[in-house]
């Protein structure tokens, strides 16, 4: 039985929202509920596997939520939550954590990264991550993730995870009349966005990233015209003018970079760019990139004001998204208790 498609995606509550998040996550998930029945949740029992201030986590839930319904995301539309309000993504990720192998999870790069050297200090949530990961996308039977690329290590071990519940439990399935014996799909990633790789202002060859120590290398969503005009002005560029077609940009990854920003923001491509800004400076480039910038992301972050000022619409708006979505999980979770041999009432 072929799988119905929908797509399940979740966003980390950082709070600090930036260009990279927005043109590589953002849109795309916007973009995806024209033509899907969306779910996307804001993974707070993610956020907790590294210390979270408490009073910090409940404002970066709110704080995301905005940030995503300011961009487009439409709460009626999708379903829009935080992770924690439906157990059963905890449920199922204790099956998971049964079912995946500390071999594959050992192979997990994003651990390696976050955990550093001091191995033994990390939470053993934060190596469980990618089973939870894998568990919040299963329990919907999603068949479709939007993911930044940084992401493709845990899908694929979320493919791993679905076939070998598929597998060990093959008889359990198909004596409940999955004919095929396939009770999960295998979600497979969507890396489309118009910008996959946001990079650095200060280093090309780095990701825009929040834990960047320079604020000067990412754009927030909340920054102020006068802020984002400045990042701009500052981004690192190198001494060429710049080229008339894309393939002028190998070896330049700064100039690639804000390429690729204006591109996305414009909704053009990066040879339609060049064809305006070729053999031009980066000065005259920068101002019109940095006029872009705020047209674009100004009003977002008004946006993203407004609604973060009234916290309990936020609130209401996810403990409604979080019953729609307990209610698709609920029999999953069931079919799954059965399989694995659990008795329920
Ligand atoms: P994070 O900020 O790492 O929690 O990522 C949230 C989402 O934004 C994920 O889908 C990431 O892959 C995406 N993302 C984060 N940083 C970038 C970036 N610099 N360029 C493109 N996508 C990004
Ligand atoms: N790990 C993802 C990130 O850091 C967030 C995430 C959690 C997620 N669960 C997910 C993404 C399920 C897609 C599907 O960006």
């Amino acid at each position: 039985m072929p799988f119905e498609e929908r797509v399940f995606s979740g966003m980390q509550p950082t709070g600090s929202l930036h260009l990279g998040n927005y043109l590589g996550a953002m849109l795309q998930w916007i973009e995806l509920q024209k033509t899907h029945q969306c779910i996307y949740c804001v993974v707070d029992m993610h956020a907790i596997t590294v210390w979270q201030e408490p009073a910090e986590l409940r404002q970066a839930i709110r704080k995301v939520t905005a940030a995503y319904m300011a961009a487009g995301l439409d709460p009626k539309t999708s379903i829009l939550f935080n992770q924690s309000q439906v157990a059963a993504h905890a449920e199922l990720a204790w099956v998971f954590n049964c079912i995946a192998r500390l071999g594959w999870l050992n192979r997990m790069t994003q651990f390696k990264e976050k955990a550093g050297k001091d191995r033994e200090n990390a939470s053993v949530g934060l190596f469980a991550y990618p089973n939870l990961m894998a568990a919040d996308i299963l329990v919907y039977k999603a068949t479709h993730v939007p993911v930044g690329d940084d992401q493709k290590q845990h899908l694929e071990l979320a493919r791993d995870i679905a076939g070998k519940f598929n597998n060990d439990y093959n008889t359990e399935i198909r004596a409940r009349g999955f004919d095929d014996g396939e009770f999960f799909p295998l979600p497979e990633p969507v890396i489309t966005g118009p910008a996959t790789r946001v990079m650095s202002l200060r280093d090309g060859t780095k990701k825009m990233s929040k834990s960047d120590p320079s604020d000067l290398s990412r754009i927030n969503l909340t920054d102020d015209a006068d802020t984002i005009a400045k990042k701009v002005r500052k981004a690192k560029t190198d001494p060429e003018p710049l080229p008339s077609e894309a393939a002028g940009l190998q070896g330049r990854p700064e100039a690639e970079n804000l390429i690729g920003i204006f591109a996305a923001l414009s909704g053009s491509s990066k040879d339609t760019v060049l064809a305006e800004y070729g053999g031009r400076q980066f000065s005259e480039f920068k101002a019109n990139l940095a006029e872009l910038s705020v047209a674009k992301l100004g009003p977002l972050g008004a946006e993203i004001n407004r609604l973060t000022s009234d916290p309990a619409e936020i609130d209401k708006i996810l403990a409604d998204g979080a019953a729609r979505a307990a209610a698709i999980a609920a029999p999953i979770m069931g079919d799954v208790k059965d399989i694995v041999g659990f008795i329920r009432s």
